[in-house]
């Protein structure tokens, strides 16, 4: 090692002492996606919508699903952070809120939304556009429903960006947000590094994205419904180096907001609830603590989007859960290392997560065989010397296992209010109940 490369090597080993807990360079950086959007032009986020009356239509029933019929938008105040392409906003829009503010700072994006308002033909209520990041966004006022859907992850700085988006709430009004289960984050998770290890580090942006197009094509193909472009995906997931931070825990997102925030509703469903609705007072809501009982029983049902496996009894999912949330920190680590060209440490990291990947697949086999045996294929080729392309492309069980990563909840601020007194629980002056 000459002297240059010994320096280097001590500013490498000084950035990850910085960086610590395996968080990456771009996990770090205060711009996250929004720099890497802003570098290239992008806004990889658009809908295939040919049809705008079933895009409505899927939206209502996404809302509906977490306990928001249209009249909740009707005549509100409403507030979306992050719309990217504004595809989403359209629904609130044709919802003829009272305002509809959306705040966006990728130019990008900002281009798509006016584009998509230009020539939307349908009544609606015209959105007030903020080209300006959330951390500037000061309105001094609050909202009936505020939505974030798809930017948000659990890093420290995105915590706090996340108690500030509660805290634009009116007390009982709504925030909507996605979650993303680490459980069913997982096999995205392999796949972003298995595209960091396939790919040559020297391709430019458009050749890395064309060689990813064509790697994970196959197995996007096999998911219906997709309203993505492969390469809006490839861009948003496979290139961009903030992508892994995206995972967002249930628990997380309860402890950050849930203080003064109730879930009232996820999709896809997860929570049964067979109380007796006259127990549900005082400390007895537990609506957050029934969400969090209900992740846990149903950790292998986040693992794969096309198939759903019976609850299991309280703590037989932890030690699966445990592995799948010591595989995403690892897999941060496992990138910084790469990014800082530390091939020692990226061996080490590889048969470390080859190891984690082994112990799920040996958890799976006792819940499901097909899927232990996906798991156990991305194993092979993860601790084979020299994964290739065409290997990545042509994994015949794991190619086509995608999990459960996006989960929309809402959750409603505070207690019932009414006019001058709060909460409306146990305001009743005769002490009578209204019914039995
Ligand atoms: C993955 S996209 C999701 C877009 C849209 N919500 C959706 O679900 O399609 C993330 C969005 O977050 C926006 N974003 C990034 N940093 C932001 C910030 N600091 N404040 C507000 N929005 C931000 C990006 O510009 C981008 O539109």
């Amino acid at each position: 090692m000459d002297i240059g490369q010994a320096r280097l090597h001590k500013a490498r080993h000084r950035e990850r002492a910085r960086l610590g807990n395996g968080m990456t360079k771009a996990a770090t950086s205060e711009g996250g996606h929004l720099d890497y959007y802003k570098e290239h032009g992008i806004s990889p986020v658009r809908y295939a919508m040919d049809d705008l009356s079933q895009h409505l239509q899927l939206r209502d029933s996404l809302y509906r699903s977490i306990g928001l019929p249209q009249v909740a938008f009707r005549g509100s105040d409403i507030l979306e952070i992050a719309p990217g392409s504004g595809q989403n906003s359209l629904y609130l829009a044709v919802s003829q809120p009272r305002s509809l503010t959306l705040v966006e700072p990728n130019p990008a994006g900002l281009r798509d939304i006016q584009k998509l308002y230009d020539t939307l033909s349908e009544p609606h209520t015209a959105p007030i556009l903020h080209p300006a990041r959330l951390q500037e966004f000061n309105p001094g006022k609050l909202y009936d429903v505020v939505l974030c859907e798809n930017w948000l992850g659990a890093l420290p700085a995105e915590l706090e960006l996340l108690r500030k988006l509660a805290g634009l709430v009116a007390p009982g009004g709504a925030l909507v947000l996605t979650i993303v289960p680490l459980a069913g984050f997982f096999p995205n998770v392999m796949r972003k590094l298995l595209a960091l290890r396939v790919v040559p580090s020297h391709l430019g942006f458009d050749e890395r994205t064309a060689a990813l197009v064509e790697i994970f094509g196959p197995h996007l193909a096999t998911i219906p419904n997709m309203t993505r472009s492969h390469r809006d995906w490839v861009h948003d997931c496979m290139v961009n180096p903030h992508y892994l931070n995206v995972g967002l825990p249930f628990e997380t997102v309860v402890e950050t907001i849930g203080d003064d925030m109730a879930v009232l509703g996820t999709y896809p469903k997860i929570t049964i609830d067979w109380r007796w609705f006259k127990a549900l007072k005082g400390t007895e809501r537990r609506f957050n603590e029934l969400l969090i009982e209900a992740v846990a029983a149903n950790i292998p049902s986040l693992l794969d989007y096309r198939r759903t496996f019976p609850a299991g009894a309280p703590g037989a999912n932890a030690a699966i859960d445990r592995h799948f949330g010591t595989v995403h920190r690892l897999a941060l680590a496992w990138q910084a290392a790469f990014e800082a060209d530390d091939s020692a440490e990226v061996q080490a990291l590889t048969g470390t997560i080859g190891s984690e990947i082994h112990q799920i697949s040996e958890l799976l086999s006792e819940i499901d065989g097909d899927l232990a045996a996906a798991v156990r294929e991305l194993e092979e080729l993860w601790l084979s010397q020299q994964p290739t392309a065409e290997a990545v492309r042509d994994m015949p069980l794991f190619g086509s296992l995608f999990g459960r990563e996006t989960f929309y909840a809402a959750f409603t601020r505070g207690q019932p209010q009414v006019e001058g007194k709060s909460p409306v629980e146990g305001n009743r002056s005769d002490g009578k109940a209204a019914g039995a």
